[in-house]
């Protein structure tokens, strides 16, 4: 009996075909209720109880071998089918393009700019590498002024220093060198300092900066500036500004907005407070203005920057700033809908 099992387990394993009929007499003359299997098992109670053991792995051999046959060739007709139905009918849909998002940090300076186009600042740009003069000296950081501690920063050569510029205001310098007042101008980009990674700092992150240069520029004007630029982007509509300090700007301060406190979210984000720091700002000071020779008794000016990070963070609920660089495609296509 076992002899004859093995005999049919090389019988189904040798079986082939492509006709479908074929396989289903196949089918038919194993695994049917009258098949060979059945009829195999129906012998069980008459086999010797010592070999039962055997007797029972074999008849299982033969039911795997029957039934992976059948599954095999059975795949094997359907891809058959399958690929003769896509060139059959040529009216099936593409293969579908995937279509990208943009970065969600593109996508608030992006708005950035829109708020500030809207009433007359161009963009500027420039390197992300360095001179002295243009990040600090021309902004009224002389060498070995403790307010160099501020922005602390990566040297890629010294004497003469080169380095990644630790903010955008460096752009400002440059586009007073090559124009005139009246001058309306942002500079988006990305800027470098030295800090230890965490999620609230990194040593990447971006900036706008924004620059008005002008006869008769007063704190009034830069502070309707500012409230004009926090209602476009936020929706909201008080700020209120807390003096500071910066060696480029005369007198200085930092913005917060009034983000309120309907929400837990409000109240974790502004740790109670309500309000929310977004940006430095004040009045260019006339040295920066001389060491670009624009002339402080004839123009004023006023000068703001602001880190794209901290407002994505803000409108779009992001918990970690590191996920801005990690390239992680989850994170990226929540932003799908922003495009
Ligand atoms: N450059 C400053 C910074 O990076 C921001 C700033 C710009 C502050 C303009 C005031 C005026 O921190």
């Amino acid at each position: 009996m076992i002899d004859k099992i093995k005999e049919l387990i090389g019988e189904a394993e040798a079986f082939t075909t492509d006709n479908k009929d074929t396989l289903d007499t196949f089918r038919i003359k194993f695994i049917s209720k009258k098949g060979l299997i059945n009829e195999i098992f129906s012998e069980f109670k008459n086999v010797p109880n010592d070999q039962k053991k055997e007797f029972g792995q074999a008849i299982n051999s033969l039911k795997n071998a029957v039934e992976g046959k059948i599954k095999f060739i059975q795949d094997a007709l359907e891809s058959k089918e399958e690929t003769a139905g896509i060139f059959g009918d040529l009216t099936r849909p593409g293969t579908p393009v995937n279509i990208g998002s943009r970065h969600p940090i593109s996508l608030v300076k992006n708005q950035v700019i829109d708020v500030f186009s809207n009433i007359g600042f161009n963009v500027s740009e420039g390197p992300e590498i360095e001179d002295d003069w243009h990040n600090f000296e021309a902004l009224n950081f002389p060498a070995h002024h403790p307010a160099r501690d501020m922005q602390d920063t990566f040297f890629v050569q010294m004497n003469p220093d080169y380095l990644l510029r630790t903010h955008t205001s460096s752009v400002q310098v440059r586009y007073m060198e090559n124009n005139q007042p009246p001058i309306r101008t942002i500079s988006p980009g990305r800027v470098f300092r030295n800090e230890a990674i965490s999620s609230r700092s990194h040593c990447i992150f971006h900036q706008v900066e924004g620059l008005y240069i002008d006869k008769d520029v007063s704190f009034a004007d830069l502070k309707q500036t500012l409230l004009y630029f926090t209602k476009e982007m936020f929706g909201k509509s008080k700020i209120r500004l807390r003096p500071s300090y910066f060696p480029f700007t005369e007198p200085s301060a930092e913005v917060d907005v009034y983000w309120g406190l309907k929400t837990e979210t409000d109240y974790r984000i502004t740790k109670g407070t309500g309000w929310l720091e977004i940006m430095g700002c004040g009045m260019v000071d006339p040295n920066v203005l001389k060491a670009s020779n624009i002339n402080p008794d004839e123009y004023s000016g006023f000068a703001f920057g602001m880190g794209l990070e901290r407002m994505a963070m803000l409108l779009y609920q992001i918990g970690d700033i590191r996920m801005y660089f990690e390239n992680d495609v989850r994170f990226l296509e929540q932003f799908k809908s922003n495009f």
